[in-house]
Formats: structure tokens, C-alpha cells, sequence
């Protein structure tokens, strides 16, 4: 029997290939797992026959699309399936591209010249985006569509990667008239559905509430998740996903759609008149609008279409794999991630040296691997009031500096971490005094405040030079092995001088090239610092920085039972390697909440561990049970980082009061599944938990964690074949004084090792 894993290697086995058949002017891309099936229609225009499941090759498809072909002017408003749609000549549903010639037209018509198709996968100009290693690993499909009169091309992209159920979808716009052409609409994904019978899954929130997973019916007309705050938001994220109504984890067809993008993006799917379904994804088009003059061209954010017929589960499988393997960089992405404590709860603004290290010094000697000295250090901040801007030490706090304190770190064989918060300005700072007019605002009225902080205008080459380079003195100044980059307000009067008044609509576009601008020099610069990006916890949880930084701060709630949803649904999109995920004290800074160290363990596992909390202040008890989890997680930490994600049962069904999940190593050979209920219930009767993504040939010795013998531990002692596990379960039996002793908040892990 082949192994599920090893099954999945062999599918990668399938190559790309592009069939193209000139007679019928059909190209079908297909690589065994999802077909992509595209045609010039009688009229020129690039339909989307089809883009799911894997299609049989060498065969006509042609029938998928309207036959006979009525285009637009037979019938007006049909919903003919395009590839990249426009709008004014025919199709009233909403359009992917949207430009206006010099004459103020905004009607455009797209008809096919040509295609390419080419080993590898090329790179949007200047953004981030998912990458191969080889020519080998995908081929790319590349079709220029033009308008003439109106003087634009479009090259769409197309690349599918081999042995991955997914497409990368990119364009570049260019400008081959004689007058500029201004862009108010520049999508980087449209796709026709033939049928509207699906759900739309998002994740949606809000600060300390981040990717909850929400799903409604599709319905006739437009519906849409967006972020207009200059970033991808802690509200939404740019991911929806479409299910039918009955595919679960484990069954039935989804469709995720991603955008590698950090900035305003708009994900909407419009249900039209005939029951078709249309979805988009791209840059938000109401905050955006570039000007390309002749001869320019502008790259959209690249979009990832995923396709499962087994459920959610395989969706995000797909997913986990590329954003881990193929849009994560640089040296940090396979190698393990240390555990860190970090300083923030521990001591918000109000430390010295000797109180750091004495933290550090504790944390050490449980185990901890890296000492992460959040905000404060610099300027004289001593509250959120003041400072931002400027990158220098605070001697008051630090007299040896931070290059005396990294010292003092490394010497206790802990490495050190630093916070740094570059997009942002406090009006109290010398860099304000300095750059008044760097901060971002319209000249003659009054900037709106958010944590007492202003933003950088990232559009402006001169200020991304100047952090760059006072950050690079920052951290060249000390042995710094991690950084944490924040970003906690969102922006508001977008508005810059460097921009003439018809260029405004640039903005929000041209602050996140800045914002990536400096994140790419600052990650070559330091090839060896871990970047973690954050953004007031969540707030820009998204691929397009994920491509800089191989790991985020899920969110700023850590409290156990609150991270159960967040990052139950931040794993619909995003892997367990990206995923930070900490300890923090109790009553919970967030939301008050009492629950014990192993509970609040047990959750912070599946992902990027660490703790954020004082260690010195806890009792003996305490801190040995800490050094018990750390030696947990080192035994385990390939699997809980590396593993493969499974979720099992929801926080956001039924009454969401008990909770599962479980991470399975690469080869299958081990597994450890956590068991989470929010609370206690009277005499609740026996149940079980049904496992997946076992090797059902394998045997399995089971033990939990934390050891204790109860009748939990002692039902599942032992042996049980794979096959078992997941066709009836672990048996969550137990005496009812076991259940009044647990009581409300309760967690327990499950640990498989294949025998
Ligand atoms: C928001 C982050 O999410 C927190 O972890 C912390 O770093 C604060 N900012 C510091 O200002």
C-alpha cells in the first residue's frame, strides 16, 4: 500500500504540459492534478472553458463554451467564461481589467495574438511572489491579448507547477499607444464558473480576533471581502475559498483562491442573471490608479488558484506546501525555528538591561532558545507616545547599548531578537522634528493619530533609503538572529506630496512596493536574521510578506482558548511553519482568562513556538512544567513545523465547545493530535475522536500528554493500526470525577510513533 505521503511525491511526478491545438484554437494545461482549459473564441476574445479537475488530454473541450459562439453582440450580457474580462463591450458583470484612453473611454476588447509557453516560472516585476528552483518544477503559459485602438496589451500568466493542484496567475499591462492610458482596475485573477451552487469561505476579524472563518451561500449579485486600510488587514485576508455545501475537510470539491499581496486587495465573487458564478482577486480597484505612460509597463500582484476534490483539508494541504516551500525564502525556510521568549508581556515598556537578562537567564535554563527584546529599546520610549523613527538605543534603559545586551544574551548561549516598527513616525521623535513632511498626511489639515502614531510615506525613495539605512546600522550593530517587524495602524489621508494630483491613485500601490522594497534589501542584507513580520498581531498576515519573512505573529490574543479559532482558521491558507505561536501568562492580557500552562501549551504547539510571559515571577511548579514542554516540543518540533496540518473538528461548528486537530510527519511515521474542550460538561458519555491522514498499514503506540494515567490515557494505551485510528477513533471515555477534575479550558495530546 503505497503510503499517503509518498503518494503524494508520486503525483509530482507528472509534468506540466501544455497541449495546443490550432485547429480548434484550445490550449489545455495539465499536469494530473487540475486542467486548465483555454480558447480563442470565434472573435478573438480568450475564453476560460475550464479550471479544476484534471481533464483528459488531447481531446476537445469546445463544447464548454458557449456554442454556438453568440460573443457579445448576438446576445448582450451573456455570460460568455473569459479569461481576463473588461468591461463596456458587452459583458456587464465586473470586470478584471479597467483602463481609460486619453480620450476618457473606459470600454476596452481584448482579442488573443499570441502564446508562449516556457520552462520555470518568471517573477512579477518588484513584487513578491511563489517561485521554482528549476525550470523543471513548472511551466509557465504566457497569451498576449490586445487592443489595438486603445493601445494596450496584456500578457496573462499561467503557471502551473507540477505534481501541485494549483495555478499562479499574473499579468503584465503595457501601454503600446502614443498617450498614457490610466489603469483604475488591474486584476490579477478573474475565473467564470459555470454554476453558482457553492459557499464562500473567508477569514474574517478584527485586532485580537483575526481569521475566523466565516461561509455563506453564494446569492444572486456581488459579494466581496476587502481592505481599504493599506494593508491586507486584520478584518480580512486575502483568501476566500468556494466549497460545496457539503464538502467537509475530507470530501468534496473546494476551489482557495490567495493573493500574494499585502496592500488593499478586493476578493469578490458575483452570482449573475444565468446562474454563472465570476470571481476576482486583485488590488482594491476603488483606492487604486496608475498612470502608464507609452512604452510602461505594470505588473499585478500574482493570485494562486488552488483546486481539491477531497475536501478543504487537501486545499490547504496544497496550500501549506507552496507558501512553505515555494514562497517562503532564504535560508531560514527549512531550517528549524527557535524556540524564543519574548519580553513584550513580561514587561511591556518598563525594563533594563539587568532585568532582561535575569528573564533571559531564566528562560535559558528551561530551555528556550532566543531572547526577543521587543519595543522600547530606542529613542526614549516609555510609553507608545513617543520615538518611532528613531532606530537608536535608549542608554537610559541599555547603558552598554544593544550590542552589550545582544553580549550579554549570546553569552548564556540564547540568541538575541529584535523588535523594530520601521513604517512608522511618532510626532514626538527627532525624526519628525527632522522630516515633518515624511509622514504621511495631506499638507494644510490634520493628520489622524492612531496609537498615538503616524506613517512613514513609503512611496518615497528617500525615505525607504533612509531606513534602510539606519536599520542596517541598527542591526549590524549587534549579533542580532531575528528580527520582528511591526506595523500597528493603518493608514489614513493617503495622500503624497511626491505624487502630482493625478497620480494620488497610486498611493496605497506604491506604499507597499516601498514597504517590500525595504524588506527585500533588509532580508539580503541579513541572510541570516529570522524575520517574523507583524502587524498589531495579525493585521498583515499575508503572502506577499510571508515571500520576505518565513514567519508571523499569529496574533496579539494569546489566550488558548481565543487561538483555537484564530489559528484553526489561519491554517485554511497558511502552514504551521508560519505560525508563531506563544505561552503567555495568566489571567490572559487579552481577555482574562485562567487557563493552566499545559492547556495554553498544547495550543501554542502547532506552530512556531515560544513564550511571552516573565519566567522569574513563576512558581517552581511552574517553571518545571515549562522545561517539560520545551523538551516536548524539541522532541517534536519537525512535526508540529513541518508536519502536515489536519484539522478535525471546529471551533465554528455546532456549539464549537470541542476542538481537534493533529500535525502528521512527512513520512508518516508519527503524529501527535490535540484535543481541546472549551468547557466542562456533567457526565458527557463516551465518545471518540476519529483521526486522518494516518498511514492505515502502520502500527501505532499511543501516549498522551502530559502523562498522566487517567482512564483517557490507559484506553488509548498501546498499539492500534492506523487503519483503526481513523475508521473508529481514539475513545475519549472517562470516569465522570476525571471529568469534574478537568474542568473548563482543558487540552490533552495524543502521541502516535509508528512501532
Ligand atoms: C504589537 C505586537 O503585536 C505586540 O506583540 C508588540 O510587539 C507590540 N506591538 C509592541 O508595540
Amino acid at each position: 500500500m503505497t503510503h499517503p505521503r509518498t503518494a503524494r511525491a508520486d503525483r509530482g511526478r507528472l509534468a506540466t504540459s501544455l497541449d495546443w491545438d490550432p485547429s480548434d484554437r484550445q490550449l489545455h494545461l495539465h499536469n494530473g492534478q487540475v486542467s486548465l482549459v483555454l480558447r480563442v473564441f470565434e472573435d478573438g476574445t480568450l475564453g476560460q472553458l475550464h479550471l479544476g479537475a484534471p481533464l483528459p488530454a488531447g481531446r476537445s473541450y469546445r463544447h464548454l463554451g458557449p456554442n454556438p459562439f453568440p460573443g457579445f453582440a448576438n446576445r448582450v450580457g451573456s455570460p460568455v467564461p473569459l479569461a481576463y474580462a473588461t468591461s463596456g463591450t458587452g459583458d456587464f458583470r465586473v470586470p478584471a481589467l479597467v483602463a481609460a484612453t486619453a480620450d476618457g473611454a473606459t470600454s476596452l476588447s481584448l482579442r488573443y495574438r499570441d502564446h508562449r509557453i516556457t520552462a520555470g516560472k518568471p517573477a512579477p516585476e518588484g513584487l513578491p511572489s511563489t517561485y521554482v528552483e528549476g525550470p523543471s518544477e513548472a511551466k509557465t503559459l504566457e497569451i498576449t491579448l490586445v487592443d489595438e485602438p486603445a493601445g494596450i496589451e496584456v500578457d496573462l500568466r499561467f503557471s502551473m507547477f507540477d505534481g501541485r493542484p494549483l495555478i499562479a496567475r499574473s499579468a503584465l499591462i503595457r501601454n503600446v499607444g502614443a498617450a498614457p492610458i490610466d489603469l483604475r482596475c488591474a486584476m490579477s485573477l478573474s475565473l467564470d464558473l459555470p454554476d453558482a451552487d457553492w459557499h464562500m469561505v473567508g477569514l474574517a476579524g478584527s485586532w485580537a480576533r483575526e481569521r475566523h472563518v466565516t461561509d455563506r451561500a453564494l446569492v444572486p449579485g456581488r459579494q466581496s471581502v476587502s481592505s481599504v486600510r493599506g494593508a491586507s488587514s486584520h478584518e480580512h485576508n486575502p483568501f476566500v475559498a468556494l466549497r460545496r455545501a457539503s464538502t467537509d475537510e475530507a470530501h468534496g470539491e473546494a476551489y482557495g483562491f490567495s493573493l500574494v499581496y499585502s496592500g488593499n486587495f478586493l476578493a469578490e465573487v458575483e452570482v449573475e442573471p444565468y446562474g454563472t458564478a465570476r470571481v476576482r482577486l486583485g488590488i482594491e480597484p476603488s483606492t487604486f490608479s496608475w498612470r502608464l505612460e507609452p512604452g510602461a509597463t505594470f505588473p499585478v500582484p500574482e493570485a494562486i488558484v488552488a483546486y481539491s476534490a477531497t475536501g478543504l483539508g487537501s486545499l490547504s494541504d496544497a496550500f501549506h506546501e507552496l507558501f512553505r516551500d515555494r514562497l517562503a525564502r532564504g535560508r531560514w525556510r527549512d531550517r528549524p525555528r527557535p524556540i524564543v521568549i519574548n519580553n513584550w508581556e513580561a514587561t511591556y515598556f518598563g525594563f533594563d538591561a539587568d532585568r532582561l537578562v535575569e528573564i533571559a537567564t531564566t528562560a535559558r535554563d528551561l530551555g528556550v532558545e532566543l531572547f526577543v527584546l521587543d519595543d522600547g529599546w530606542f529613542g526614549a520610549r516609555d510609553d507608545d507616545t513617543t520615538s518611532l523613527g528613531d532606530w537608536f538605543v535608549d542608554r537610559r534603559k541599555l547603558p552598554d547599548g544593544l550590542d552589550g545586551l545582544a553580549r550579554r544574551i549570546t553569552e548564556l548561549g540564547m540568541g538575541f531578537g529584535l523588535w523594530i516598527e520601521p513604517e512608522m513616525i511618532s510626532q514626538r521623535s527627532r525624526l519628525f522634528e527632522a522630516h515633518p513632511d515624511w509622514a504621511i498626511g495631506i499638507p494644510g489639515r490634520p493628520r489622524t493619530e492612531s496609537r498615538h502614531q503616524l506613517v512613514l510615506d513609503m512611496t518615497r525613495p528617500e525615505v525607504v533609503d533612509h531606513l534602510t539605512m539606519v536599520l542596517t546600522d541598527v542591526l549590524s550593530s549587534a549579533p542580532i538572529a531575528y528580527v520582528k517587524s511591526d506595523m500597528n495602524r493603518n493608514i489614513t489621508e493617503p495622500f503624497s506630496p511626491s505624487l502630482p494630483p493625478d497620480r494620488q491613485g497610486e498611493f496605497f500601490h506604491r506604499y507597499i512596493l516601498g514597504t517590500y522594497e525595504l524588506y527585500g534589501r533588509l532580508t539580503e542584507r541579513f541572510p541570516e536574521i529570522l524575520f517574523e513580520s507583524c502587524a498589531g498581531g495579525g493585521g498583515r498576515f499575508d503572502p506577499g510578506l510571508l515571500a520576505f519573512a518565513p514567519q508571523a505573529w499569529t496574533s496579539d490574543d494569546t489566550d488558548a482558548v481565543e487561538r483555537l479559532s484564530i489559528q484553526w482558521g489561519t491554517s485554511l491558507a497558511y502552514p504551521p511553519s508560519s505560525m508563531a505561536a506563544h505561552v503567555a501568562a495568566v489571567p490572559n492580557h487579552q481577555v482574562g482568562r485562567i487557563s493552566s500552562l499545559s492547556t495554553r501549551a498544547a495550543v501554542a504547539f502547532f506552530g512556531v513556538f515560544g513564550y511571552e510571559l516573565n519566567p522569574t515571577v513563576l512558581e517552581e511548579e511552574e517553571r518545571a512544567e515549562i522545561a517539560d514542554q520545551i523538551r516536548f516540543y524539541r522532541a517534536h518540533r519537525e512535526l508540529f513545523q513541518r508536519g502536515r496540518f489536519v484539522r478535525l473538528e471546529s471551533p465554528f461548528e455546532g456549539d464549537g465547545n470541542r476542538v481537534a486537530w493533529m500535525s502528521v510527519a512527512g513520512d508518516g511515521r508519527q503524529a501527535v493530535a490535540g484535543l481541546y474542550q472549551v468547557l466542562s460538561r456533567a457526565d458527557p458519555g463516551p465518545s471518540r475522536l476519529r483521526l486522518r491522514g494516518l498511514d492505515p498499514d502502520a502500527v501505532y503506540r499511543v501516549t498522551t500528554w502530559p502523562a498522566y494515567d487517567d482512564s483517557l490515557a490507559r484506553a488509548n494505551a498501546g498499539e492500534r493500526s492506523g487503519a483503526e485510528l481513523m475508521a473508529a477513533g481514539l475513545v475519549l471515555d472517562a470516569e465522570r470525577w476525571e471529568i469534574a477534575v478537568r474542568g473548563d479550558f482543558w487540552a490533552r495530546l495524543f502521541v502516535l510513533d509508528a512501532v
